[in-house]
């Protein structure tokens, strides 16, 4: 019997020792209820007297060892486990970082939001009207004639005989004047479309940012007030403004306004090709016709409109020589804003 125990101590620990060992299966096979060990123990009673207690005490012994064998492995298992997720866990927190590569607005995007708050600042309201628009607020209610060259479909892309692509933000002013009774101080930006072949200037989609404001006792003094606060806030301190006679349909009188050469302070250079001005506007007084045709009584109410070109005021702020740059998503130029 003692013999036995001897083997089976061997064995357990041996079992123990390897590599692989289910921890578990062998606490079952050896100390179990139905275990070698308790095996051996049932097998006690055929002993002497004399050997009982001495086989007792080995088998105490075997079981001592064994037991501590066993939970000393299993510690062993539990240290080896953390460890290897400790390894595999592991977090250098010295090692560089992904870099999120950071976009920023399209320059378009940026000159529209930087005009909008000069305009906000003012007191003005920012209006939308539709890109796909009737012939009537595009052309008719602005007072723009059925023969006039405009509505050539050489310049208009006609969707039907009475609806068209926009070709200009000024319909939006037809819109609000119709929805709203003055007092009246809106900008409208958007997308406007003219079948122009794509150029350094020209592009068959483009951005205007329309302007209006309707009230009694509205007089151009307020429209070049308007402006020349809008100019120098764009463009420097510096800044004057030139308003030279013009015609449009739906305002009288009606002027183009120049900007003086933000870089030659007006002495003539390269961008602003010697003038010294830089046009960026057409404006006027709101035609009488165009404010009856939206229910506005012109003998009490009278208003200025503006309307300009956001690639224009974008290209001659930041000095960009030609408008396919703002289409063509070369990184190399968003870049730069
Ligand atoms: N709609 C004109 C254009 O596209 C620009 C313009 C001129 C708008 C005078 C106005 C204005 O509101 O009063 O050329």
């Amino acid at each position: 019997m003692k013999e036995k125990l001897q083997q089976i101590k061997e064995a357990a620990l041996s079992e123990l020792r390897a590599a692989e060992c289910d921890t578990e299966a062998l606490r079952v096979r050896y100390l179990g209820k139905k275990g070698e060990l308790t095996a051996v123990l049932r097998g006690m009673g055929a002993l002497t007297p004399e050997e009982r207690p001495v086989v007792g005490q080995m088998a105490n012994e075997v079981r001592a060892e064994i037991e501590a064998a066993l939970t000393a492995r299993v510690a062993e298992e539990k240290e080896r486990a953390l460890n290897d997720q400790l390894v595999r866990e592991k977090l250098d927190v010295t090692m560089p970082g992904n870099a999120t590569r950071m976009g920023h607005q399209h320059p378009l995007t940026r000159a529209q939001r930087e005009m909008e708050e000069i305009f906000i600042g003012m007191g003005f309201e920012i209006a939308e009207g539709p890109e796909v628009e009737y012939d009537y607020y595009n052309f008719k209610a602005l007072n723009i004639p059925e023969n006039h060259p405009a509505r050539d479909t050489q310049d208009t892309f006609y969707i039907t005989d009475n609806v068209l692509l926009r070709s200009q933000t000024s319909p939006v002013q037809v819109r609000v004047m119709e929805k709203q009774s003055p007092p009246i101080r809106v900008i409208s930006p958007g997308r406007v479309y003219r079948s122009d072949a794509l150029d350094a200037t020209h592009s068959p989609l483009f951005h205007q940012m329309e302007g209006l404001v309707v009230d009694k006792g509205i007089t151009m003094s307020d429209l070049k007030g308007t402006l020349e606060t809008f100019a120098k806030k764009m463009f420097g301190e510096e800044t004057k403004i030139r308003f030279r006679p013009h015609h449009f349909p739906f305002t009288e009188p009606s002027a183009e306004v120049d900007v003086s050469c933000f870089v030659c302070g007006g002495k003539g250079c390269r961008v602003c090709k010697g003038e010294g001005w830089i046009e960026i506007l057409g404006a006027g007084m709101v035609h009488p016709f165009v404010l009856e045709n939206c229910g506005i009584d012109p003998e009490v109410y009278s208003g200025f409109a503006f309307g300009m070109g956001l690639e224009r005021v974008t290209m001659t702020r930041y000095g960009i020589d030609d408008i396919r740059l703002f289409y063509e998503n070369d990184e190399r130029f968003l870049k730069q804003f």
